[in-house]
């Protein structure tokens, strides 16, 4: 697979540009790499290829997307479906790309999630646990609930503020150095019908697993959603999906802010990073060079550090997040999962998740 070049001042001057290229006119989704910038290619490297893995007749890719050495797996968190069973956990073999589904205790509709160390776990291993954001559902609390996958032992980190319960805890990441656990509030589980009305402004926390610390460090979201570090842990990014709630409206955001970390601990300087301009910039991490990648409308779209759109991994469809493996780029597109093999570019967490490429 060659990598499609858009020209942006076509794009600029003509906005039906994006439909008359060959790659996007498509009646069913397909995946092609779109170059907006030379840097695209250097960033993915020249022999990166793409395919489809799987197709299936229910929305089994959605967020997450956790790994597992034991069991060499990708856990992937499904859509929601209903309330007769809990969201499935997809688990993506990398040996084969063989799929199945599972489930874990206490965990009842999970969406994004991270790999995991306890409060004083050994970090030269790589993570044992994983941490799911349980959206809750009318009778369980929206909560933080750190698994095992190869025991299938749960154990609830967090249910409430001091008391007063989350609307849908969204995604989640672990800060590599504090081992504190930052993470979104958002309103999905309402805007799914298995929520109540929410009772919280939306924002964004720190939760300290050690000691039970719970703080917010940013609100004046309408949907915050995604949540990632910069490589230099300097910078906290944080997407904003609120064109999406019961509908898409596009007045709202579909953007990624971006925030100060100061002293590991607190946010500040918040500012404009980059808008999508189809759907809404949803999961979202970095790589090793600190470009920003975020599943969107379309794919998965990546931005130089500076704010500049590169290209996109484009499917057609919707992504809601996306896993870098060593050398790889797994894209979620709910029913569907994609593979861009050969990639050059290392997602800032494959180090501490594989084990491998740490040299970088
Ligand atoms: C898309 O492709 C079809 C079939 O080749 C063509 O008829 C149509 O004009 C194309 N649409 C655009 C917007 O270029
Ligand atoms: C791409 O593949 C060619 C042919 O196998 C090889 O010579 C080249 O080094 C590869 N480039 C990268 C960046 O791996
Ligand atoms: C979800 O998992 C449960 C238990 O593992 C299984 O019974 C159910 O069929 C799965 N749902 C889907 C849609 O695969
Ligand atoms: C908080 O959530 C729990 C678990 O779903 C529920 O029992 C309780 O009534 C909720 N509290 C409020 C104030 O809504
Ligand atoms: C964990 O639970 C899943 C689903 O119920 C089951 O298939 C698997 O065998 C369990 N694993 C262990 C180690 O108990
Ligand atoms: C879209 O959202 C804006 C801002 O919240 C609101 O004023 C407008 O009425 C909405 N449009 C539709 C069609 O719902």
């Amino acid at each position: 697979m060659s990598f499609v070049n858009v020209d942006l001042l076509a794009l600029a001057r003509d906005a039906n540009y994006f439909s008359t290229l060959s790659a996007t006119n498509i009646t069913a989704p397909a995946i092609s790499l779109l170059s907006y910038h030379p840097d695209f290619q250097t960033v993915l490297g020249e022999n990166a290829t793409a395919r489809k893995i799987a197709d299936l007749p229910w929305e089994a890719f959605h967020e997450a997307g956790i790994y597992n050495k034991k069991d060499n797996s990708l856990y992937v968190t499904s859509n929601y479906q209903s309330l007769d069973d809990n969201i499935n956990i997809t688990v993506v073999s990398l040996d084969d790309y063989s799929i199945t589904s599972t489930q874990f205790p206490d965990v009842w509709e999970a969406n994004g999630g991270t790999s995991y160390y306890p409060p004083d776990a050994d970090q030269s291993q790589t993570p044992p646990q994983q941490v799911y954001c349980d959206e809750g559902d009318f009778e369980h609390y929206s909560q933080l609930v750190a698994v095992d996958p190869n025991t299938n032992n749960s154990i609830i980190l967090l249910t409430s503020f001091m008391g007063r319960n989350f609307s849908s805890i969204n995604d989640a990441r672990q800060h590599p150095v504090t081992g504190d656990l930052w993470f979104t509030d958002a309103d999905y589980g309402y805007y799914q019908f298995f929520r109540p009305q929410p009772a919280q402004p939306k924002q964004v926390y720190r939760f300290e697993p050690k000691t039970g610390v719970v703080q917010v460090v940013a609100d004046g979201f309408v949907e915050p959603n995604g949540l990632e570090f910069s490589p230099d842990l300097k910078t906290l990014y944080v997407t904003d999906t609120g064109a999406q709630q019961f509908s898409f409206n596009g007045t709202r955001p579909a953007t990624i802010y971006a925030f100060d970390i100061q002293c590991d601990k607190t946010l500040t300087n918040r500012r404009t990073f980059a808008f999508s301009d189809i759907g809404f910039p949803d999961g979202i991490h970095c790589d090793t060079d600190g470009n920003v990648w975020a599943g969107a409308g379309d794919g998965v779209h990546v931005w130089n550090p500076e704010g500049i759109l590169l290209g996109k991994i484009f499917v057609g469809e919707t992504s809601n997040n996306f896993a870098f493996a060593p050398g790889k780029v797994f894209v979620f597109s709910n029913s569907r999962l994609w593979v861009v093999e050969n990639v050059k570019a290392q997602g800032r967490e494959v180090c501490k998740d594989f084990g491998v490429g740490c040299e970088r």
